[in-house]
């Protein structure tokens, strides 16, 4: 039955963008502090892609990586996933933009918002569609330029966060019981007005008047948007374990997205399992939305932190309100 078909996550691959900018340097450009950013998000630095450095010039060096960890050829892939809040352009897709640029088969190839869920999601996308049994390998990516929707003016904002992307590739495997055991995926669009962008679609075009009014940069309420994400990521954590009879103390690794440290300091407190169980990386990254997940993994694989047999929880929240827990075991 095609619903049985293992999914492994066969490469990861990742990038970070060149340009670090640190606490220090946002105090040259807002009113704040290397202490209140440290203290308030756990974050010390974030990477700052070049002006002419895309969205899909990360998704790219993350995918290349992560199809040679695969050892899976371009011409392999049967199915190309991106998730950005940050296309290079509203269309035609960053998918099908790096289709081309990789030199890919004609293969499907789409984008997919959920903001910072959104890996999560094209990662159940990407498994799905290889259990129907007619692909075998799937590059599934996160790649974000966040700095380009970033209002540098805004103090509760630009500090947090970052440029980045992951990627991995899913491919059909031979064990069961092995992979993608399963994801949970959710949404709640009555949280919309909390985390959103105004400017850009049908809503608010650009004009010069939504421009002065800076409609084109991300808005957020950060009190409610917090703590609604420590409630959702442990409820979401809570319900796929228990989907499989699973406790909190048989999950080695927690790759959670990376928003704010205190976030994740609770839910490791919520779900009782120590903090050195949970990837962390966002001292480094700040929040990188779709790319946080991936990225994240893969450091941990690439640090051999993640061990044949391994259970993997992957856990995120995001804008939408979306929310998302992946389980794997590590082959
Ligand atoms: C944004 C966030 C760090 C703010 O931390 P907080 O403890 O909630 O801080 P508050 O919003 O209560 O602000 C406290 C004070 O710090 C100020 N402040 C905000 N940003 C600041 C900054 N960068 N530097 C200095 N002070 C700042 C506020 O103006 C406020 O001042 P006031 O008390 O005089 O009004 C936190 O709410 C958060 O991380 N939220 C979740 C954001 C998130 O995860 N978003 C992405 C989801 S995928």
């Amino acid at each position: 039955m095609s619903g049985n078909i293992p999914i492994l996550i066969s490469g990861t691959g990742s990038y970070a963008p060149e340009g670090i900018l640190t606490n220090a340097d946002l105090t040259r450009m807002v009113d704040t502090t290397d202490e209140w950013i440290l203290s308030r998000t756990g974050i010390r630095e974030r990477r700052i892609a070049a002006p002419q450095e895309l969205t899909s010039d990360m998704a790219i060096h993350a995918s290349r990586a992560a199809m040679d960890a695969a050892g899976v050829k371009p011409e392999e892939i049967d199915l190309v996933l991106v998730a950005t809040i940050t296309p290079d352009m509203p269309f035609p897709s960053t998918a099908c933009i790096i289709q081309n640029r990789l030199g890919l088969r004609p293969v499907p190839a789409m984008d997919i918002e959920a903001a910072c869920s959104g890996f999560l999601y094209v990662l159940e996308v990407g498994a799905a569609m290889l259990r129907s049994g007619k692909m075998r390998h799937a590059l599934v990516v996160g790649s974000e330029k966040l700095s380009s929707i970033i209002d540098w003016e805004d103090r509760s904002t630009c500090v947090l966060f970052g440029d980045g992307a992951g990627a991995v590739i899913l491919s059909r495997g031979e064990n069961t019981g092995e992979g993608v055991l399963s994801t949970t995926l959710g949404s709640d669009g009555r949280g919309g007005e909390i985390l959103y962008m105004p400017g850009g679609g049908a809503l608010c075009p650009p004009t010069p008047a939504s421009l002065a009014d800076r409609q084109h940069f991300l808005k957020m309420n950060g009190k409610e948007v917090f703590k609604i994400a420590v409630r959702v990521m442990e409820k979401a954590a809570l319900e796929i374990l228990a989907e499989h009879n699973l406790q909190p103390s048989d999950v080695a690794l927690v790759i959670p997205h990376q928003a704010n440290v205190r976030i994740i300091e609770l839910l490791s407190s919520r779900l009782g399992m120590p903090m050195e169980k949970f990837a962390v990386n966002i001292d480094r990254y700040g929040n990188t939305s779709a790319a946080s997940i991936p990225l994240a993994l893969d450091e941990a694989v690439r640090a051999g932190q993640v061990k044949k047999g391994d259970l993997i929880l992957m856990v995120a929240f995001g804008a939408g309100l979306t929310w998302a827990a992946s389980l794997i075991r590590w082959h």
